[in-house]
């Protein structure tokens, strides 16, 4: 679905990412990982067509973004890193997840039926259908997030790009999160990037994971990776990685602790 060729990205002169290349098929999730300043957000950006790159292609469905968005509006739901609603505007969660259908003036008009069987829908989904008609200012920050995911899914993107989902979602719902992601991408086949520094959890739900560092360092199926050599590659070698399985002893401990 998604196809990069020799992606290179820069600022002020600076490498940011360094010649990329690599293909994302229809329904798959992919996970990307990469520590802080890796250029994850401007790889997702520079897909959506909001950073211009220095050299290389990106095509959606072999069009070029613009393409692909001008033949029908919302075909990609996008959740950004940094949360551009004012969560103190005076509007009803409803609204907020309404917000691109607001027309000028529309504010206030009444949804229809099938809008508000949506939103109630995905707000469920999201474990916040409670609140619809609670204002966003009186949200807790995990349930204002979850509202923001709710707003990506209300037109059901054939292309979903999540950066960061899981900030302010608690260590129990993140798990629900992720199982509901991963169907999305296997019933509804949504094609699904997600950056997460959630490594354990990326590898375990994703089907595809990239490591990025500047550099595309691997971008294969996640129980291929081999975790010692890439990671420390990506994160350095300060990196320990610990494999929880069956036999591991905290793991056992911890359950005994309960
Ligand atoms: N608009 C910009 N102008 C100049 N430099 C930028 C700009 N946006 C990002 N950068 C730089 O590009 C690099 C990559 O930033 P990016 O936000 O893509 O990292 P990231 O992998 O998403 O990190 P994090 O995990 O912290 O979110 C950083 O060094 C950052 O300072
Ligand atoms: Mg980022």
């Amino acid at each position: 679905m998604i196809t990069i060729r020799n992606l290179t990205v820069k600022f002020n002169d600076k490498i940011i990412l360094d010649n990329i290349s690599m293909g994302i098929g229809k329904g798959e999730f992919v996970g990307i990982l990469g520590p802080n300043g890796a250029g994850k957000t401007t790889l997702i950006k520079t897909i959506l067509g909001l950073i211009k790159p220095s050299n290389g292609t990106i095509t959606i469905d072999n069009k070029s973004i613009s393409e692909y968005m001008n033949r029908k509006s919302n075909l990609i739901g996008y959740l950004p890193q940094h949360a551009i609603v004012n969560w103190n505007m005076p509007i009803r969660v409803i609204d907020a997840v309404m917000i691109e259908n607001i027309k000028p003036f529309g504010l206030f008009r009444k949804y229809k039926k099938d809008e508000i069987e949506s939103a109630k829908y995905w707000l469920e989904l999201f474990g916040v259908g409670d609140r619809m008609y609670s204002y966003i200012k009186e949200l807790s920050g995990g349930q204002q997030q979850r509202v923001s995911l709710a707003r990506c899914m209300i037109h059901n993107p054939e292309l979903l790009i999540l950066d960061e989902p899981n900030t302010a979602i608690d260590a129990v719902y993140n798990t629900k999160l992720y199982e509901i992601l991963k169907e999305l991408s296997i019933k509804n086949r949504m094609t699904i990037i997600m950056v997460s520094h959630d490594i354990g959890a990326v590898t375990k739900y994703v089907d595809e994971v990239m490591c990025l560092n500047v550099k595309l360092h691997c971008h294969s199926k996640a129980n291929k990776i081999n975790f010692s050599t890439v990671l420390r590659e990506v994160y350095g070698d300060d990196m320990e990685v610990v494999i929880h399985g069956d036999g591991c002893k905290n793991c056992a401990l911890n359950r005994g602790n309960k």
